[in-house]
């Protein structure tokens, strides 16, 4: 097997102090608009501010707009050599077209990277980590195909912005994430409630995007620009609760649905959605008396143009879970169409996010199953992390990343949309306006590792 870790360092932490007023969270900044045009996490955040534990948005956030110089610094110092951060579609184009560039926005990011590679430090760039600008998504957001052309002019304005500089590119983080905030209302945005259609919908206009931008690179910009180009796909490794075949089954099917369904017509030799995917679609939607399979289809000549549009793959994986045959919820959904139960093992090391528990032989598990089902493509772990409830002293952190963790030795950490469960290596005091940054334990025991390249001694067993 084959893999390349890669390590990003992202700075949403610690929350210092009581929430803010109901008035600062419903009446948008004066600057607001002056940086970027709105996008749906600034609609759901101010309008349904419920949605959010703690009622924050992300309206400031840990302000690395203004701090960035000062992130600069922190990661030079820790060591780091790869950075990974996203370009907002709405700070770059503030009504998602590519009619109208936003200067200011260009300028932004051009600061950013020349500070990177000034401190030796490579950027990768992720296009689109869930800000869809808010003009798309009044068109129908994800579901509506013809955003698949427009992620293509978005990405040609990057392209020809920064890919002189920037050779390393994710066109999308997690697909398989936003995909369900078309499948209810309850909290990402656009949280929009059309299970088992507009989630199926949404991947198909995300691979048809992502193909559009690879295929652009190749016909536009790789000659002179000799850069990657890559996805971000996260998935759990799926250990069947028994060893009987139904649940063996289950779990191969866990696969094929979350991960299998973006990897497969992009990684696979054949191409097109995984045949356990189309065939359990297609048969549970003609028996909920659909005409027309809730799960679109591709053409040959799409099959083809979607194929290999790969130059890594990039993996996000933190956990395991186990899984059962087995059918629970209301018709129509992906879960239905799946037919896997899965829980986790209580005797799992526990972390502050309920869907997260420790389990490091799960990463190995599942790397061995992505090189063989998909002839063993190169792999960035592009995340991997630790949530805590805050706090400079993070200890469970630091063991996550030594002894928890034997098979990478040195993994990543991320930053997080809901801002409660914190993760991260930096604190950051939420409630100082000036977002002042504090190196936690973790970011020392770090550091360590990248300057050494080995576990420190005193962690090892
Ligand atoms: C903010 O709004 C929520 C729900 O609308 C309400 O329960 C809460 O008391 C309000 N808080 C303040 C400080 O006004
Ligand atoms: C996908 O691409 C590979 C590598 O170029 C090729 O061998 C294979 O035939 C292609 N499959 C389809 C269905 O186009
Ligand atoms: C951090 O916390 C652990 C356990 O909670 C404690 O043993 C350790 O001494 C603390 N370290 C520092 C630097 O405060």
């Amino acid at each position: 097997m084959r893999f390349q870790t890669l390590c990003l360092v992202v700075f949403v932490t610690t929350v210092f102090g009581d929430d803010v007023d109901n008035d600062t969270l419903v009446t948008f900044p004066d600057d607001f608009k002056l940086g970027k045009g709105p996008n749906i996490w600034d609609t759901l955040t101010h309008e349904r501010p419920h949605l959010v534990v703690d009622r924050s948005t992300g309206d400031v956030a840990d302000d690395s707009y203004h701090l960035y110089l000062e992130d600069v610094r922190l990661l030079k110092d820790m060591g780091v050599k790869v950075y990974r951060f996203s370009i907002s579609w709405a700070r770059i184009l503030p009504e998602g077209h590519d009619n109208n560039v936003n200067e200011a926005g260009i300028e932004y990011y051009n600061k950013l990277i020349d500070a990177l590679l000034r401190n030796g430090i490579e950027p990768m760039v992720t296009m689109y980590h869930w800000d869809l600008p808010q003009k798309l998504q009044d068109l129908g957001g994800w579901p509506n195909r013809i955003l698949a052309k427009y992620a293509e002019n978005y990405a040609r304005v990057l392209f020809s912005n920064f890919g002189d500089r920037v050779k390393q590119w994710l066109t999308f983080n997690e697909p398989l994430t936003f995909m369900d905030a078309y499948a209810s209302d309850t909290g990402m945005a656009p949280s929009v409630d059309t299970p088992g259609i507009g989630d199926y919908l949404t991947a198909h206009t995300v691979i048809l995007a992502h193909a559009n931008i690879y295929r652009l690179y190749e016909r536009e910009f790789r000659e002179e620009q000799q850069g990657q180009v890559g996805i971000a796909l996260n998935i759990h490794w799926c250990e069947p609760e028994t060893g009987s075949p139904k649940d063996v089954e289950a779990c191969e099917r866990y696969q094929q649905f979350n991960l299998g369904i973006y990897a497969h017509p992009i990684f696979s030799e054949n191409g097109d959605y995984p045949s356990v995917l189309k065939a359990r679609v297609d048969a549970n939607s003609a028996s909920e008396g659909y005409t027309t399979s809730r799960l679109p289809k591709f053409t040959p000549e799409e099959v083809a143009f979607v194929n290999g549009t790969y130059d890594f793959l990039g993996l996000n994986f933190y956990t395991a879970v186990v899984g059962r045959d087995g059918v629970e919820g209301e018709p129509p959904s992906r879960y239905r169409d799946m037919g896997t139960i899965t829980s986790q093992d209580p005797e799992w090391p526990e972390s502050a996010s309920s869907w997260l528990r420790v389990v490091p032989w799960g990463f190995r598990k599942e790397l061995n199953w992505i090189a063989n089902e998909y002839g063993n493509p190169p792999i960035f772990i592009t995340e991997n992390g630790f949530s805590d409830y805050g706090g400079v002293n993070d200890t469970n952190r630091v063991l996550y990343y030594t002894s928890r963790n034997p098979f990478l030795s040195i993994l990543c950490s991320k930053d997080t949309c809901y801002f409660s469960e914190r993760f991260g290596i930096h604190a950051v005091n939420f409630i100082d306006p000036s977002r002042p940054r504090t190196p936690k334990e973790s970011a020392r025991v770090l550091t360590e590792i990248f300057k050494t390249r080995q576990i420190p001694e005193r962690f090892r067993d």
